[in-house]
């Protein structure tokens, strides 16, 4: 038992990434983040740039879109189902690869951080993503979530719009409780936690600034955790 919300394909044979719920909406979500989202990109840019001098090269974003945060925060490399998205991020000078994050394509122990920002509520089984990324983090290598938690007031919002039918939304947003449950069980430890975002859906005026610690009031929170000193990529079972 894994506490993964699995998909009813129940396992990585038979997905096809081309069927991405992304491709169709690509030029739009990607336009979201110089229009309507500009102020939001902002304030969670900063919460990761105040994170990112520390971590080890090279950096790896497990579904990268259309490469926004790639770009600005300098990560070299990205892999994502969405092929439209890829072509985009392309664009912004990023090496990108077709594929999810569950059976990435790099090898072992090869990156010094990898990046997954609001990407674990999409994903068809979000611990053996970690799991994967575990995999491919070197030693003393660092995982960088950003995420938006259900208990949040922009977690209840994103998750009234999927029980409306919304295309992106189509799983359930995850908990603090749940998130570091599934890192603990893909063998890390969290190290760091910061919150941002306190302004309320569709209401995001000024520019705030990551503030320590964890609240169920942040639209958006960073978590770093690193691998456990006597992990061995949890218990074997995928
Ligand atoms: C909300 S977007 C976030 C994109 C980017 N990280 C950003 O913040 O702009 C969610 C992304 O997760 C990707 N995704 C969905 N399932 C995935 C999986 N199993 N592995 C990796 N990426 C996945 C989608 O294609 C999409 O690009």
């Amino acid at each position: 038992m894994t506490g993964e919300k699995q998909n009813k394909d129940n396992g990585v044979a038979g997905l096809n990434p081309a069927k991405s719920p992304f491709n169709a909406l690509a030029s739009a979500y990607d336009a979201w983040f110089e229009e309507k989202g500009k102020l939001t990109f902002a304030i969670e840019l900063e919460a990761l740039q105040e994170v990112v001098p520390l971590l080890p090269k090279p950096w790896l974003e497990v579904g990268v879109g259309s490469g926004r945060f790639a770009q600005a925060l300098g990560i070299e490399f990205g892999v994502d189902p969405s092929s439209k998205l890829l072509d985009i991020a392309k664009t912004r000078g990023i090496n990108v690869v077709l594929g999810r994050g569950e059976d990435a394509p790099f090898d072992s122990n090869f990156f010094g951080a990898i990046f997954i920002i609001t990407v674990l509520c999409f994903a068809d089984f979000p611990v053996r993503l970690l799991r994967e990324a575990h995999r491919m983090l070197g030693e003393g290598g660092k995982i960088v979530i950003g995420e938006v938690l259900l208990e949040s007031p922009w977690g209840q919002y994103y998750q009234a719009k999927r029980k409306s039918g919304h295309p992106f939304y189509h799983r359930d947003f995850y908990s603090y409780t749940e998130i570091t449950g599934f890192l603990k069980q893909a063998g890390f430890s969290v190290e760091k936690v910061s919150s941002t975002l306190f302004q309320e859906p569709c209401e995001v005026k000024c520019m705030e600034y990551p503030r320590a610690g964890i609240s169920p009031d942040a639209g958006f929170t960073v978590i770093i955790a690193g691998k456990s000193l006597h992990s061995s990529k949890g218990s074997g079972v995928i």
